[in-house]
């Protein structure tokens, strides 16, 4: 059994999906996991705790003052059982005291003592979830390495449409195997990613750039990474963490990506170009801060830059597998299919940069995954899923 030898303890929160964590058990147990449930008070409301003893085979913890009968309750006890540490449903309000530290029951208690990864899965109405509140626990918790699942979009308990559906249970279980038990099928094989913007600098204080923040590129970096490829990522200006065991190079303008990416790119066995590379850049750099010089308009002279996927494209080693993207505002696939034929790509990564929940500095993209043999169209997923599916397909062209 896949999670033997394993041991899960799920927290459960107040929300009507915790019914579904019921499945989520189930599927734990007969996969092999010991799993340890507890509930705070609200979920107990919802789902009684006996269903939960009964599918688990394990009393159900819902009390930090609870007396200990057959085996420990204390919070630390269960910390340090946990391989991993999941919260099915997660509400705003869990997440909330996690990105605060705040430890005012059993589970908060004991999530905050855990050293297992965690992986939590919200569910919640969709003001909730949009509310920048939620937004900034919801990075921070991202930030410290929480794992996230979902949620999906569709019709919620509250009459609402929207995001904010707890995922299913299967796909919460597939994350939870990811994480105890990460495929190594990159192992062996170099990997380079490009991420973020660049910036092309005027003069000592102004620069040209967009709006990449490189979320897109570092969630390609760190999934490689998990699954056992040597990745360089070439980043741009961001403010995002590194990944883990990622060898990080900076670059700032298009010609720094460029160079940077020629003293590499022979090497590496599959290149994938999530970078949003300013496409012109100053004819000129002015040595001093330019000046206004009182005629209301200012033009800037520009030429256009070294096309970096291009001339990689020209370089291409055999069975080495080429991955770009483009960033369209109109005639989506068009343009994109334009650029797999011009930069000699393997596969094209199409998204609509319009589009709410795709493309820029969000966490979610809608892609189109284009290749020679056709295309395929994916509903908004989190860029790390986005992420996973772009390295199955790379794989598999990279096999070929
Ligand atoms: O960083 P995020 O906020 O997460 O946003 C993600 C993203 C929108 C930046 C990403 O999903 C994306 O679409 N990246 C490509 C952006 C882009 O420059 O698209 P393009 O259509 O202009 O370029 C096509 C391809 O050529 C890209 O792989 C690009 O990296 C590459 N390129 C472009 C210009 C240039 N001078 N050199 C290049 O190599």
């Amino acid at each position: 059994m896949k999670l033997t030898g394993k041991t899960v303890v799920l927290g459960i929160t107040g929300g009507i999906a915790a019914y579904k964590a019921c499945e989520l058990a189930s599927r734990l147990r007969k996969a092999g996991a010991e799993t340890y449930v507890i509930m705070t008070k609200n979920a107990c409301e919802f789902v009684a705790p006996l269903s939960f003893e009964t599918l688990t085979n394990h009393p159900v913890v819902t009390d930090t003052f609870a007396r200990p009968e057959t085996w420990e309750v204390e919070h630390v006890a269960l910390a340090k059982k946990a391989d991993i540490f999941v919260i099915a449903p997660a509400t705003a309000n869990i997440m909330a005291k996690m990105a605060c530290g705040i430890a005012d029951d059993m589970l908060s208690t004991t999530v905050l003592a855990t050293k297992a990864p965690v992986l939590v899965a919200p569910a919640m109405n969709t003001g909730m979830w949009d509310n920048i509140a939620t937004k900034a626990n919801v990075e921070t918790l991202k930030k410290r390495g929480v794992h996230f699942v979902g949620p999906d979009g569709g019709y919620l308990a509250c009459g609402d449409s929207g995001a904010g559906r707890m995922s299913e249970p299967e796909a919460i279980f597939d994350a939870i195997c990811g994480i105890l038990c990460p495929c190594q099928d990159m192992a062996g094989l170099n990997v380079l990613v490009t991420a973020g913007p660049t910036r092309e600098s005027l003069d000592p204080v102004r620069y040209i750039t967009n709006h990449s923040s490189g979320k897109m590129g570092y969630a390609i970096a760190q999934a490689a990474k998990r699954r056992g490829a040597h990745v360089t990522l070439l980043s741009g200006p961001v403010q995002l963490t590194a990944p883990e065991g990622v060898e990080v190079v900076d670059v700032l303008s298009t010609q720094d990506l460029y160079d940077r990416m020629m003293e590499r790119c022979e090497s590496q066995h599959i290149i994938i170009q999530a970078a949003a590379p300013a496409d012109f850049t100053p004819v000129t750099f002015a040595e001093e801060k330019i000046k206004k010089d009182g005629d209301g308009i200012m033009t800037i002279a520009l030429k256009e830059t070294k096309d970096v996927a291009k001339a990689v494209g020209e370089r291409k080693q055999m069975g080495q597998v080429l991955v770009g993207f483009a960033a369209e505002t109109e005639k989506v696939t068009e343009h994109a299919k334009a650029k797999l034929k011009k930069k000699n790509l393997d596969m094209i990564v199409a998204n609509d940069v319009t589009r709410p929940g795709a493309g820029f500095n969000v966490d979610t993209n809608i892609v189109t995954f284009i290749t020679e043999e056709g295309m395929e169209d994916m509903p908004r997923l989190s860029k790390a899923d986005v992420a996973e599916m772009l390295l199955d397909r790379a794989l598999k062209l990279y096999r070929k």
